[in-house]
């Protein structure tokens, strides 16, 4: 265990460096995350696993007098401490796997971590532990069906949807989920999946939107998201216990 931490963290620390959640397409789509999320909120404190330096974090605060914000990585969490100051919020830099609560949580957000983690099924049931009776778990990953991987694969960049591609690789993750490994993983878990959906209709990359798409375009794909959630960027799930 103590040379997983190690290695982990190292690991980490590298992605630190490169990773913002607070640029570009990037934050919009954070945004548009919790923009989803809110209407699943419950109670008054939360857990946010895997929060980088924070442009969910600014979501949270406006929903929970509670938030405790974990990430394994040093460089984001003194970043997230040095740009958001808040009585409301602690900021812990723990490695999901080796972190004691003090308390258990009404709603504990997994954004974009379980594609990170070396073991998806041992977070989920970690996070199981730490919930409340009556609480929820959000969890939300890159969908590997997304529409823009679909067109990667035509265009011959990518072999099939769950392969990695470059992007995937340079942030640190270790696979793309499909919605049905990802309701396997949850179910292994020993979590009950209470709704499923999608968000963001994306056709292209990140890239290619920064450089060409307005607000209102933005906002009709986030609409029109709803409607393909199998095809959508990203895929949630709902859990209770
Ligand atoms: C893509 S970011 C997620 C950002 C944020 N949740 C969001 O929705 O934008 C993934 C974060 O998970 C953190 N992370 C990855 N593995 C971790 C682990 N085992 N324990 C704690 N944090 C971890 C990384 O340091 C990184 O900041």
């Amino acid at each position: 265990m103590k040379n997983f931490i190690k290695k982990e963290k190292k690991h980490l620390e590298r992605i630190g460096k490169i990773f913002s959640s607070r640029t570009g397409f990037n934050s919009v789509l954070v945004d548009l995350r919790y923009e989803t999320f809110k209407e699943f909120f419950k109670g008054k404190n939360c857990l946010e696993i895997g929060s980088a330096d924070g442009q969910g974090t600014r979501h949270l605060l406006k929903f929970f007098k509670r938030i405790v914000a974990l990430d394994g990585s040093k460089e984001l969490t003194d970043k997230l401490k040095r740009t958001i100051k808040n009585r409301n919020l602690e900021v812990v830099c723990s490695l999901v796997e080796e972190y004691k609560p003090k308390e258990k949580f009404d709603t504990i957000v997994l954004a974009h971590i379980l594609e990170h983690v070396k073991n998806p099924i041992k977070v989920l049931k970690l996070a199981k532990s730490w919930l409340k009776k009556n609480g929820i778990i959000l969890v939300d990953v890159p969908n590997a069906n997304s529409l823009h991987r679909q067109v990667g694969i035509k265009m011959g960049l990518l072999k099939k949807c769950t392969d990695l591609n470059e992007a995937d690789k340079r942030i640190g993750h270790r696979r793309v989920y499909t919605i049905d490994a990802l309701k396997r993983d949850i179910k292994k878990a020993g979590l009950k999946i209470k709704k499923t959906g999608g968000i963001f209709f994306k056709p292209l990359s990140n890239k290619q939107i920064e450089e060409s798409w307005d607000k209102k375009m933005i906002k009709g794909f986030y609409e029109l998201g709803k409607d393909f959630p199998e095809l959508d960027a990203e895929i949630y799930i709902i859990c209770s216990q």
